[in-house]
This record gives C-alpha cells, structure tokens and sequence, in this order.
C-alpha cells in the first residue's frame, strides 16, 4: 500500500519576514504526536532508513535541504522528493522506507505516533515480505 503515503502540503502564513508553518495533532498530521526527532549532518552519499514500522505512523519534513524518501510495499516502490518546509510526507505503518539523495546541511524532521521502540521495528526486509504476506 505505498498508496497509503500522502503529501501534505503544510499551511505557509508568511510575509516578507519570512514564513511560518504549523502542525498540530489530529489536524495537520492524522495521529498524536508522541516524539520528535530528526536526522541531520548526513554525510553525502548516505542512506538511512531500512526499515519498517508495524504500528508507528510518521510525518516527514524537510524543514532545510532535501532529500528523497522511497517507500515500499514489498510490490511497488515510490519516491517522494522532499525539498520545502511546508511539505510533509504522511507515512503510514507496515511500509519499507530508505530516505537517501541528502543535500548538504538537510535536517529530516519526523513526528511519530509512538515513543521509540525497537520491538516495532522490523529490520531485515526478508522478513518484512514474509510479514506482507
Ligand atoms: P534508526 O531508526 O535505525 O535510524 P534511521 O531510520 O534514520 O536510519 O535509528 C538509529 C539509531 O538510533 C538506532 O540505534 C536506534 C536509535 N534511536 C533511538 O534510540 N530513538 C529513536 O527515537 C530513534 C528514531 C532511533
């Protein structure tokens, strides 16, 4: 269901001061934040991510820089180009993801649904198709 993932396009309430953009939960993002974190000093080249969630729902933000997320579903992959502020990209659960193509100095900000838990995690994409199935 790499379907599933969406682009949000955040509301910009600017002027020539510049810009701001909000998220609250259950508005802007459809869950309630529970963690932020985010990646950054990425070495170019570098590729993150590797992974699946089984629960955790995500919205992934480049708020400086860009880079590309490619999301799979063990059958169709795609790739989303992050490259503004006011873009989020919705990511739901039982999705494989690598987030690679960092420019310089990009910072990846993710809110999640859930605290950190490796439990969550499935690692090894063998056993993510075998969990598809
Ligand atoms: P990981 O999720 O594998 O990073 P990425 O998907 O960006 O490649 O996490 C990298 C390391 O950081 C791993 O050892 C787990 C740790 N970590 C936490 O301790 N708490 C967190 O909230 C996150 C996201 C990672």
């Amino acid at each position: 269901k790499t379907n599933d993932c969406k682009l949000i396009t955040i509301d910009q309430i600017g002027d020539r001061r510049g810009h701001i953009s909000v998220v609250e939960n259950n508005k802007e993002v459809p869950f309630e934040v529970k963690r932020i974190y985010y990646l950054y000093d990425v070495p170019s080249g570098e590729e993150r991510g590797g992974h699946a969630h089984k629960d955790l729902k995500q919205l992934i933000i480049a708020v400086c820089g860009s880079f590309d997320v490619i999301v799979g579903d063990g059958e169709t992959e795609k790739t989303f180009s992050l490259n503004r502020p006011n873009k989020g990209l919705y990511f739901t659960s039982g999705l494989w993801r690598k987030i690679n193509n960092f420019s310089s100095g990009a910072i990846c900000l993710v809110l999640a649904s859930h605290k950190y838990d490796e439990k969550d995690y499935i690692r090894n994409y063998n056993e993510f198709l075998s969990y598809k199935k």
